[in-house]
């Protein structure tokens, strides 16, 4: 799902832009271009958040607001201050245009209570027969304000989030999923608001009352009187259970979400029989929650399933000695495992090399709970990796790279913080031996070709050998281990010869 789904992403950016709004409506839409921001960051797709970040600083209104007809809403600036917020770091120029997004949204507040701008009645809040959309999900706006307000050293925003937030937990209704205007959509963006503002106990009582209507299959109906399905509040609503560590109903909405993806990669607004939310067209919001969904159902993945993975290996298997072989002493080393599980590669390396400074990286937070104590712990994804260019001189990535949504990516960011002259060894499965496993379904296996173009393409000489594992000490063509040295300086047959002549990789053979 997710490969099909970053490509439409791509499919659907407006060339040196941001996001269309729909597959048929191909103009640029701020707001769901400001919450792509973050999503793209965590794919490892910089470039083209960086891009979409320009683009908004071009569309600014003079009064600092965002919105699509020459207006400013808040819930639209509110989003772009969300993909500010991710990027103003790595990219200063967006703090003067973050600083009057934010100082917009307080100045057209209300100073009283904190009531974030509303749209004016029968504008673009309508629901026909159903009302006006829930002004709850303003609070969709108060985490990027609160975020801006650390980042720019602005108490002045964090004091208006928590008045403002006090208003809506006292005065709007945010947890009746069977209000006449609770589309799934909008609801979700109220209980996922309320989760990243700390109200989670909030959020179970929402989320228990969509609950109440959600179906065997997993599909959750657009709203409580209908039966046709919203696609965009579906991913919403898995990615809020999954936050909620409600996995069950989060999975089971995940497999109804699944089947309704378009050839394309995208989503129509809505399906099923008398569908009435842009049910002919991609939206390009549907998109960006599907993916985030998808990225929680790996994480949420490994956390009910850390009891099946071994805490230990055997300094005899194969890979390890693999690694030992390959990375040689350690000692006084920046070494980073990614994608470490319980750590148990990790743990042979301290335990070899004690004066090695080890980090494991994983995106489940319990499977890193089991990495021994010595080792640097990093709750995080391989493909955004909270580390700077150049900080390790050796990195390992062991059945890991399998998992990561968007392969090319995970290779950049591996060979990305590998100092000059550092060592990545990856050991995978070989694609030529899928069937012979049970694997879920977005696991992927390489080419040897595959691994080595990608690791050549950022800088690394490579080469990739059959490796035993477990008890087969003899390499039977099941794991693949890629090895690479960054920009070394002779030539690759050079580095093969030396790496034969060492017996680097004992345990392996060529193919
Ligand atoms: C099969 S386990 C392998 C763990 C470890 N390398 C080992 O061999 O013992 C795969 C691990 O990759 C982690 N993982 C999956 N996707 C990831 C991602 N995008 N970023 C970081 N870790 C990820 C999982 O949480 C899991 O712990």
């Amino acid at each position: 799902m997710l490969e099909r789904a970053i490509g439409w992403i791509k499919d659907n950016t407006i060339p040196g832009k941001g996001i269309v709004i729909t597959s048929k409506r191909e103009v640029c839409y701020p707001e769901v271009t400001g919450y792509y921001i973050p999503t793209l960051l965590s794919l490892g797709e910089d470039k083209l958040a960086h891009q979409y970040a320009r683009w908004l600083v071009s569309v600014q209104q003079a009064d600092g607001s965002f919105g699509l007809d020459g207006k400013g809403y808040a819930f639209d600036t509110g989003q772009v201050v969300r993909g500010f917020v991710a990027l103003v770091e790595q990219m200063p120029e967006l703090e003067s245009p973050l600083r009057r997004a934010c100082n917009w949204l307080i100045e057209i507040a209300d100073a009283q209570t904190g009531r974030l701008q509303v749209p004016s009645a029968g504008g673009v809040w309508k629901l026909g027969s159903r009302g006006e959309v829930n002004e709850g999900i303003n609070l969709y706006v108060l985490k990027p304000l609160r975020q801006a307000g650390e980042l720019l050293n602005e108490p002045g925003y964090i004091q208006f989030v928590d008045k403002s937030l006090n208003y809506y937990l006292e005065n709007v209704t945010l947890t009746d999923f069977s209000a006449a205007n609770a589309l799934t959509h909008f609801y979700a963006y109220i209980q996922e608001a309320l989760v990243e503002l700390g109200c989670g106990d909030v959020a179970c009582a929402g989320m228990a009352s969509a609950g109440r209507y959600q179906d065997s299959d997993g599909a959750v109906p657009a709203y409580s009187d209908v039966t046709w399905v919203c696609s965009t509040g579906q991913a919403q609503l898995a990615q809020v259970w999954y936050r909620l560590g409600e996995n069950e109903r989060a999975d089971a909405a995940m497999r109804f979400l699944e089947v309704l993806q378009n050839p394309s990669g995208g989503f129509f607004g809505s399906y099923g029989r008398q569908a009435d939310y842009f049910p002919d067209e991609e939206i390009s919001w549907a998109v960006k929650y599907a993916i985030e969904a998808a990225q929680l159902q790996i994480a949420s993945h490994f956390n009910q399933t850390v009891n099946i993975y071994q805490n230990e290996i055997s300094e005899s298997d194969p890979r390890v000695e693999g690694v030992l072989n390959y990375l040689g002493d350690l000692n006084g080393k920046r070494v980073l495992d990614a994608g470490c599980g319980k750590g148990r590669y990790a743990a042979v390396i301290k335990q070899r090399y004690p004066q090695a400074d080890v980090t494991a990286l994983d995106i489940s937070e319990e499977m890193l709970r089991y990495v021994p104590d010595g080792i640097n712990k990093v709750q995080g994804g391989i493909l955004d990796m909270p580390f700077g260019d150049g900080q390790f001189d050796a990195v390992i990535c062991i059945e890991a790279l399998e998992h990561v949504v968007n392969i090319e990516n995970g290779v950049k960011e591996l060979s990305r913080v590998l100092a000059g002259g550092g060592k990545l060894m990856i050991i995978d499965k070989n694609k030529e031996k899928l069937g012979q496993l049970k694997m879920p379904s977005w696991e992927k296996w390489f080419g040897r070709e595959e691994l080595l173009d990608m690791m050549l393409s950022n800088g690394l000489r490579a080469q990739a050998q059959f490796i035993g594992h477990d008890k087969v000490t003899e390499p039977d063509g099941l794991f693949i281990a890629w090895i690479g040295q960054k920009e070394y300086t002779i030539s690759t047959r050079d580095v093969c010869s030396d790496l034969k002549r060492n017996n680097i990789l004992a345990g392996t053979n060529e193919k």
